[in-house]
């Protein structure tokens, strides 16, 4: 890849095989994948179901080990790393936003976005979980529960919740999943601006051409290989490629 020597890369991983299961049963969920993560820049995965998208993100954030392969975050391949510096590496380098947003009900907003720090006994910067807050639209909502709030608040939520230790990196699988499109819009529209105006570096899973367009390049998967990347994606130019696959039974 001519661009690694140029692109600094945020995550990735390289050569990455993926086996659940053994003999007769075993899956080959990824089958051979080299991929950086730009930083700096907003990334989406797609591909048909089953075609590996969740497997990747696990691995590269270090929620799951490859079978054979490297998986790093920043200059540190995971692989090298015992438990105890894998989640502390988790923990300080790496965010995370889930489909199902995962807040803790007892919490008020303001103790769910400053959790990863307090649990990490850190306090973080003031000026940048105040500049958080402005920028998902919650200085209203602090001291509210997330059980008063919509489902678009509560991922805005865990979206700051996710950027509050300033992690190199924030995967997000599937965060417009359980959101009407308006409220998926301002998810969208709050990875982007984290990305572009407080230098953060987001990788998103969707199977939305509307979700990835937000985003500065898509990477495809199917049955376990990256088959294309585009940059500079739109909704209608990924929807046609993903049409593609269908016609081709998901290879190009
Ligand atoms: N824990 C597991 N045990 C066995 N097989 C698994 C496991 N997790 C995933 N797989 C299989 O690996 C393949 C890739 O799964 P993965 O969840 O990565 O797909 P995906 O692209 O995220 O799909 P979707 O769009 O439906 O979320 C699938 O065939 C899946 O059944
Ligand atoms: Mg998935």
């Amino acid at each position: 890849m001519t661009t690694a020597t140029t692109t600094r890369h945020a995550a990735g991983v390289a050569d990455a095989v993926k086996v659940y299961g053994s003999g007769d049963t075993a899956v080959r969920a990824l089958d051979g994948v080299s991929v950086g993560f730009p930083a700096g820049r907003f990334t989406a995965i797609m591909g048909p179901s089953g075609s590996g998208k969740s497997t990747l993100m696990h691995c590269a954030a270090g929620l799951d080990t490859l079978t054979s392969g490297v998986a790093f975050i920043g200059d540190t391949p995971l692989s090298t790393l015992d438990d105890r510096r894998l989640t502390l590496l988790r923990r300080d380098r790496v965010g995370f936003v889930f489909q199902a947003f995962n807040l803790i009900p007892t919490l008020t907003v303001a103790e769910n976005i400053t959790l990863p720090l307090d649990l990490a006994g850190t306090k973080g910067s003031r000026e940048w979980i105040d500049a958080l807050v402005d920028v998902v639209g919650l200085r209203d909502r602090l001291h509210h529960r997330p059980a008063e709030l919509s489902g678009g608040q509560q991922q805005r939520v865990a979206v700051a919740r996710a950027f509050a230790g300033r992690p190199d990196v924030v995967f997000a699988d599937e965060p417009t999943g359980n959101l009407d499109s308006r409220s998926g819009e301002e998810v969208l529209n709050l990875l982007g601006r984290a990305v572009r105006r407080m230098d953060r570096t987001v990788v998103m899973v969707t199977h939305d051409p509307v979700a990835a367009a937000h985003a500065d390049e898509v990477v495809f998967l199917a049955d376990g290989r990256l088959v294309d990347r585009m940059e500079s994606p739109t909704a209608d130019k990924v929807l046609d490629r993903m049409k593609a696959f269908d016609a081709k039974g998901g290879r190009s």
